[in-house]
């Protein structure tokens, strides 16, 4: 529990400290983004990076080695595509569990750029489509 505090502090000092320094470091959306992909890029790497990770904002909070777990750690959205309304979801009721991941973290229009960002960018080690059902790619 204890550590779990600490890590989470030390988190929010390492965002503050990019926040300030250069508020787009390690932020990565190719050619022409459009602005509600970098509104997402920076909601994204300010509000959701302590916990998730994702290429495109240059986040990397989930865990990868096993020893280096933390009760928060939230999906890898590299391995894992997500659909604008999945985030929704998540974002209103906290995840899928309501155990973890605080509640509106971020709400309205703010939430609506995070969830179109993640719907974007997410699935990027991914080589099977999203929709349930449709045939994988390769077949
Ligand atoms: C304190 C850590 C924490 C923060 C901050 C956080 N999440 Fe999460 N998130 C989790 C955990 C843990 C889960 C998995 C458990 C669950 O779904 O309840 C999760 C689940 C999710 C899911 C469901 C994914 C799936 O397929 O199971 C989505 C989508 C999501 N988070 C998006 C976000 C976004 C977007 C943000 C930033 C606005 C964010 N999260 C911030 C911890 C966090």
């Amino acid at each position: 529990m204890t550590r779990g505090r600490i890590a989470i502090a030390l988190i929010v000092l390492a965002t503050a400290g990019t926040t300030s320094a250069c508020g787009e470091q390690g932020i990565e959306l190719g050619s022409n983004p459009t602005a509600q992909d970098k509104l997402g890029a920076q909601l994204f790497s300010e509000r959701c990076s302590g916990c998730h990770t994702l290429r495109a904002a240059g986040a990397e909070g989930s865990a990868t080695k096993i020893n280096d777990r933390e009760r928060t750690d939230g999906p890898n959205f590299n391995q894992r595509k997500e659909t604008n309304l999945q985030v929704l979801y998540a974002l209103a009721n906290g995840g899928y569990s309501g155990a973890i991941m605080p509640q509106n973290i971020v709400v309205g229009a703010d939430a609506k750029a995070v969830a179109a960002f993640v719907a974007k960018y997410s699935g990027s080690e991914v080589n099977v489509p999203a929709s349930p059902g449709a045939a994988p790619s390769g077949f």
